[in-house]
């Protein structure tokens, strides 16, 4: 209830608009067969023609005033639906984007992907349906069992017990119903996470002959999903069948006993009329909000899953201190003289790991030098990475950006002035320009063309349409090396303190390689630079390189000291030099 609260309260005058409509809307609605009554009352008792037409007249004005009311009501409702889908959905976007990576993997992106677009539909649909379907019943109950007491004390009763028995089924139902609605849901999860991973990994089940394999695993998943749904109806429609003979023998109930009470002159014959239109009311409002009703438990556990992401408190909180200084690429290359980002004994182990990913790891890298990390996959290069861009929180040690602890400044502030070549590189559907304007979104043609130039991507001056040329999702038109390459030019178009490229260059052919890295050296020679590499020629000149293994450092210098002194640089280097022999 606080959650449709907290969304309802920008919207207060609208809910109560719609409440005053379907206030009137249902009066309206109980006065028509009232007047019905009479009208045939006053003709039975031989009453004037006059009298039978101003009661026709204000049966036409009830009735335009609840068809004027309901069309209103239904015009609110969608406005306010709209509104409070859009306000939903805007919460849980905001909030995922201060999940770290371990807390979006905690709900996973399919589940994401169902829980922002369907779980919030079915919780809009079910709204809309509940103001318009539901929300009316108690007070058709309550105006309906009023106006047939009035006519007769039996017939009110008769009314009610009707009422009551056909609402008490229905929420034995419904209570059943919510288990199977929950099962339901994370079928649907499952659905969206086994059809994900069938579009984007067709290649692969094609590959490996796995069709009938994946056709297996999708039928189970769809029938997981049709068993529970055909369950679900069944109780509804069983719902729907006892109200139905609920309301024909109240019917036959209502003819009986008001034939007998005519007959002994305790009621008009109108009145029979009325009693059995009040009833056949009551009994279709309670039928119309029962299959309303059916999707009530389920936007329930929608909603459940909305408030799991909204309520969930992010791995990382977000420092209050901001970097007042934009990124210093225009200074001169203080070399040595600050620390652009250093890591004093960072340990860092994953959420659902054993033992830690990295252990006492120091180093720093300074502006106008090139760090390199290398080591075996696996050894935590990359989680290096992610810790200086506070994707992970460091679980022992700390990390300082310009002699900032990283936990105390905004993210914001801090992702502004790094740069950051992701390991897979990975682009946005639209044009190449798009794509670089996502590092600077002012960055001018010319300087696009430079970044581009430094990163050796000189083959976009041959796609058609150049600059304006097209990009698929995740860059997928582009070879491995193009899509590294573009990734690379982005990260040159923003201006920053640090850049790191995680294993950037590894689709890299040599020659290019060596091309790109004598590029960058004179185009980023006033910022720290970050490499991060397999391969030992791509950090050979580098200022300091860190060897890691199994999440330690192994040895830290220039390349012909760890030759000298660290074995596992030398291992490395050597089983790459005889590679290399064996390859050529
Ligand atoms: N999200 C995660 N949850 C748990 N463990 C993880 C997660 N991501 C990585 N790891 C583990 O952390 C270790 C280091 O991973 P990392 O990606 O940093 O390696 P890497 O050195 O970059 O390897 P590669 O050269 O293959 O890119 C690995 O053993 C990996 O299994
Ligand atoms: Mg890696």
């Amino acid at each position: 209830m606080k959650f449709i609260l907290r969304f309802l309260r920008p919207y207060k005058i609208k809910c109560m608009a719609v409440l005053i409509t379907i206030i009137i809307d249902v009066i309206c609605s109980m006065l028509v067969p009232t007047i019905t009554a009479d009208m045939i009352n006053i003709a039975v008792s031989g009453g004037s023609i006059d009298a039978i037409i101003q009661r026709g007249i204000l049966m036409l004005l009830v009735s335009l005033l609840s068809g004027g009311c309901m069309l209103a009501g239904s015009w609110l409702c969608a406005k306010l639906s709209a509104g409070i889908g859009k306000d939903i959905r805007n919460a849980v976007y905001d909030k995922s984007l201060e999940f770290s990576s371990a807390d979006f993997e905690e709900f996973g992106t399919a589940s994401m992907i169902t829980r922002t677009l369907n779980d919030i539909n079915v919780i809009q649909q079910a709204f809309v349906m509940f103001i318009q379907m539901v929300i009316p019943v108690p007070f058709m109950c309550v105006v309906g069992i009023f106006f047939a007491f009035r006519i007769n004390r039996n017939m009110g009763f008769l009314i009610l017990g009707a009422t009551l028995f056909v609402l008490i089924f229905a929420m034995f139902i419904v209570s059943r119903a919510s288990r199977i609605f929950e099962k339901l849901q994370s079928f649907l999860d499952r659905m969206n996470v086994v059809l994900r991973e069938n579009i984007t990994g067709v290649r692969v089940i094609r590959a490996f002959n796995k069709e009938k394999h994946e056709t297996g695993r999708m039928k189970k998943t769809f029938t997981d999903y049709a068993v529970s749904a055909i369950h679900a109806n069944r109780l509804f429609a069983g719902l729907d069948s006892l109200a139905m003979v609920t309301i024909n023998i109240c019917v036959v109930a209502i003819l009986y006993l008001g034939g007998n009470n005519v007959g002994a002159g305790t009621m008009k014959i109108g009145d029979i009329t009325a009693v059995t239109e009040y009833a056949i009311w009551i009994l279709f409002y309670i039928v119309m909000a029962q299959m309303v009703i059916i999707l009530v438990p389920r936007a329930i556990i929608c909603k459940r899953r909305i408030e799991e992401v909204l309520l969930k408190t992010p791995e990382i909180k977000d420092g209050t201190g901001r970097l007042k200084d934009k990124a210093n690429v225009s200074g001169k290359a203080g070399i040595g003289d600050c620390d652009v980002i250093s890591f004093e004994n960072v340990s860092f182990r994953f959420a659902d790991a054993d033992e830690d990913t990295l252990r006492e790891i120091s180093f720093c890298c300074k502006r106008g030098e090139t760090t390199a990390i290398i080591g075996g996959t696996g050894s935590g290069k990359s989680t290096v990475a992610k810790l200086l861009l506070r994707f992970h929180d460091v679980t022992g040690g700390r990390i300082l950006f310009k002699n900032h602890d990283i936990r105390d400044i905004s993210q914001h502030d801090l992702r502004e002035h790094i740069s950051y070549v992701p390991q897979k590189a990975w682009l946005f559907s639209g044009t190449v320009a798009d794509n670089l304007k996502y590092g600077n979104s002012g960055a001018t043609k010319e300087e696009m063309i430079r970044a581009l130039s430094t990163a050796q991507s000189d083959f976009v001056k041959d796609l058609k349409g150049g600059l304006d040329a097209y990009v698929a999702q995740g860059g997928t038109n582009y070879s491995g090396g193009q899509r590294q390459r573009l990734s690379i030019a982005r990260a040159l178009a923003k201006k920053a303190d640090l850049y790191v490229f995680d294993d950037s260059f590894s689709a890299l052919d040599f020659k290019t390689d060596a091309a790109l890295r004598h590029a960058l050296e004179k185009e980023i020679k006033n910022s720290a630079v970050l490499i991060i590499a397999q391969r030992i020629s791509t950090i050979i000149h580098a200022d300091r390189i860190i060897v890691l293994d199994d999440g330690k450092i192994a040895g830290i210098g220039r390349h012909e000291e760890l030759l000298k002194s660290c074995p596992v640089y030398r291992d490395i280097s050597e089983s790459q030099m005889k590679g290399g022999a064996n390859g050529r």
